[in-house]
């Protein structure tokens, strides 16, 4: 058996390859089989010339995701997907499939969730997961390579770390347990074993939240170095963001262009440093006219790009009825894509004047929203690194400044509307404080007496960050939402498949 993906090494020979039908066209005296093996896409001739009128009569028979053999000769052709065909001499049908439920055609996404199980065969899907494990890769590699040690974090814990509101609560032999909203205590707690650690485990949250970043069960990346100050924290996770986006850039080409992603952007973020703000600087900058201007500018120019190609649209219907069939199908495509942009801009067009309002009016002491998020990095072409945060609003182990009203704490955002995609801070590594802030944030302290220990034996500077696994795929494969970045989603009101 020959996996597509190897064809180049084939080429010439006789191969047989195992897969299913992704697509088929037939004609009188040839069959047009595009076939998937799970690394790839090929497509098969089956000419009646080349095989006995039984194959040519059973590959006729073929609809979409039945499964089979196919033996042919690998040929090199550029236009193909690929760049290979097979010229089959041979096939066995394993399964002629059912009708498959999900078509060439468009299909509405909740349709698309509820079938998720077959979705994750569709182009877009499976480009998605390859970016996604090359994403897990780059990062173990990363990691290991500068000598951390992988280390696993339990996920029935007994602690809060993140807010008591966004705990899913468990029966543990009749005792209360969490899932874990955070590796990070645990993290702190091996990293004074280990000097340099990380961990990579699924991570729950239970924020009844809607929106395109939410999921109540993620994948988080958390690196934990004694010795650490909020500085080298920043310069640690900009140096493995770069390699993240430069391996995708460099091994995903083809995962990126069937996402149809447009990397002019990525390639900026492996070559310029990252920006950095204090929270106060990022607060002033969203308040600013200048970014009253530049959402008047955005309004203005997506007015501008409606009339347009509502133009073209016009132009396209007019051209239709009198159109070649191949032209026809070109303008077909093209009005699809129109209508898309024109719902997006239209959305933009509504959500404007409320960005602009939100942003002019931020309370310094607040979070950002995302829409703040979004407009405060219409600025930027690289991710922005913001710290020293109000403590009141972030968590209580983040180590304050000189003043104890800033948290040493640093968010990253990406650019392109993604939003925060790490959250990290230089810890609080005094005993007292730490004692006194689980006191005033309500916490029970026996729960925390362990992580208290990590304060009463040989503490030292430390610190962390945690890189969301589905925002960074969201934004590296250019997905609108953290839905397709995960073969199988938990949100709020999505449970199965
Ligand atoms: O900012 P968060 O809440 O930070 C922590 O949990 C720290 N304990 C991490 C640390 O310092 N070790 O979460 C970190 C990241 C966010 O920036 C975001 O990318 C992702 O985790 N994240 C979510 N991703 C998807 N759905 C959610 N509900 C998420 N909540 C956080
Ligand atoms: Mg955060």
């Amino acid at each position: 058996m020959t996996y597509i993906n190897q064809l180049s090494n084939h080429e010439g020979q006789i191969v047989t390859l195992k897969g299913w039908i992704y697509n088929i066209r037939s004609s009188k005296a040839i069959h047009f089989l595009e076939v998937r093996d799970g690394t790839g896409l090929c497509q098969c001739i089956v000419s009646a010339d080349d095989v006995t009128e039984d194959v040519f009569e059973t590959a006729g028979t073929l609809n979409q995701e039945s499964s089979l053999e196919i033996t042919g000769k690998v040929m090199k052709d550029e236009r193909s997907v690929g760049g290979y065909e097979l010229h089959a001499n041979g096939l066995t049908i394993i399964q002629i499939a059912e009708n498959y439920p999900i078509t060439p055609k468009e299909h509405g996404v909740e349709f698309l969730m509820e079938n998720r199980h077959l979705w994750l065969r569709s182009r877009k899907q499976w480009a998605a997961m390859r970016v996604r494990n090359e994403i897990i890769f780059t990062i173990h590699s990363f990691f290991q390579g500068r000598g951390f040690v992988q280390m696993d974090s339990p996920i029935f814990t007994g602690n809060a770390a993140e807010g008591s509101t966004t705990l899913f609560e468990t029966d543990y032999f009749d005792e209360k347990a969490y899932l874990a909203q955070t590796g990070q205590l645990y993290g702190e707690a091996m990293a004074m074993a280990h000097g340099l650690i990380y961990t990579f485990g699924p991570t729950f949250r239970a924020e009844k939240s809607k929106t395109r970043r939410h999921l109540t069960e993620f994948w988080m990346i958390e690196p934990e170095m004694a010795f650490y100050d909020l500085e080298m924290n920043m310069n640690l996770a900009e140096d493995m963001i770069k390699a993240i986006v430069g391996t995708v850039l460099k091994n995903r080409k083809e995962e990126l262009a069937i996402l149809e992603r447009d990397t002019t952007r990525l390639e900026m973020i492996t070559e310029k440093r990252f920006e950095r703000m204090t929270y106060t600087d990022a607060v002033n900058k969203l308040k600013s006219d200048e970014t009253a201007a530049l959402l008047d500018e955005m309004a203005e120019s997506r007015r501008q790009e409606l009339d347009r190609i509502l133009k073209e649209r016009d132009e396209l219907k007019k051209e239709h009825g009198s159109a070649k069939k191949w032209r026809k199908v070109q303008i077909d495509q093209r009005v699809k894509e129109i209508l898309a942009r024109t719902d997006q801009i239209e959305e933009d067009l509504r959500n404007i004047p409320a960005w602009k309002e939100s942003a002019r009016n931020f309370q310094w002491g607040n979070d950002f929203g995302g829409s703040d998020e979004t407009v405060l990095m219409m600025q930027f072409d690289v991710p922005l690194i913001v710290t020293h945060w109000p403590a009141e609003i972030k968590a209580f182990y983040m180590k304050r400044d000189e003043t104890r009203k800033l948290a040493l704490g640093m968010d990253i955002l990406a650019p392109e509307g993604y939003g925060e995609i790490v959250g990290g801070s230089q810890r609080e590594d005094d005993l007292e404080t730490m004692e006194k802030r689980i006191e005033e944030e309500g916490l029970d302290k026996d729960v925390f007496e362990w992580y208290l220990d990590l304060r009463r034996f040989g503490t030292v500077p430390h610190s962390g960050y945690g890189l969301g696994l589905e925002r960074t795929v969201a934004w590296i494969c250019g997905l609108s939402h953290v839905r397709e970045t995960i073969p199988f989603p938990r949100m709020l009101g999505r449970l199965r498949p």
